[in-house]
């Protein structure tokens, strides 16, 4: 069993589409082990983007992270981190394959509407960043 941490970001929750993507999770059994909204301030976007920091594109995606409310969720599952990095699409939606998330609602490489972690590693940190254990159900 692995657990991954899922954003879906303020473009997607300011477009109405937090249903449609907690609709998708739950239809291809992504079990939902956590959930709350948040509205990052500037420097936690920073924080929770620090690996970012220094690339071209971070006062712009920490601008736009903390511009309005987030989902915030920890997934749980059998290989849940690339299954659903699968179901996310590319970062780029440009690139994204068909019926991905990104595919069918992405309108820029930035807002992108949802997140994923890429590994164990930056999994164990971005759900700890906002989760703590009692808020993660067994
Ligand atoms: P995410 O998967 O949350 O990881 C980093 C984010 O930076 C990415 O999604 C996009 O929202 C944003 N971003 C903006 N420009 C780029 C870029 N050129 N390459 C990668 N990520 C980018």
């Amino acid at each position: 069993m692995e657990r991954t941490l899922a954003i879906i970001k303020p473009d997607g929750v300011a477009r109405g589409i937090t249903g449609e993507v907690v609709k998708r999770l739950e239809g291809k059994d992504f079990r939902i082990v956590a959930m709350k909204m948040i509205h990052l301030s500037k420097k936690q976007a920073e924080g929770f983007y620090a690996v970012h920091q220094g690339k071209p594109f971070f006062e712009s995606l920490t601008d736009f992270m903390s511009s309005g409310p987030a989902v915030v969720m920890v997934l749980e599952g059998e290989d849940i981190i690339a299954r659903y990095r699968q179901l996310m699409g590319a970062t780029n939606y440009k690139e994204a394959a068909e019926g991905t998330i990104r595919k069918d609602f992405a309108t820029d490489i930035e807002k992108n509407v949802v997140h994923g972690s890429d590994a164990p590693e930056t999994a164990a940190f971005e759900m700890a960043y906002f989760f703590n254990h009692l808020e993660i159900v067994s």
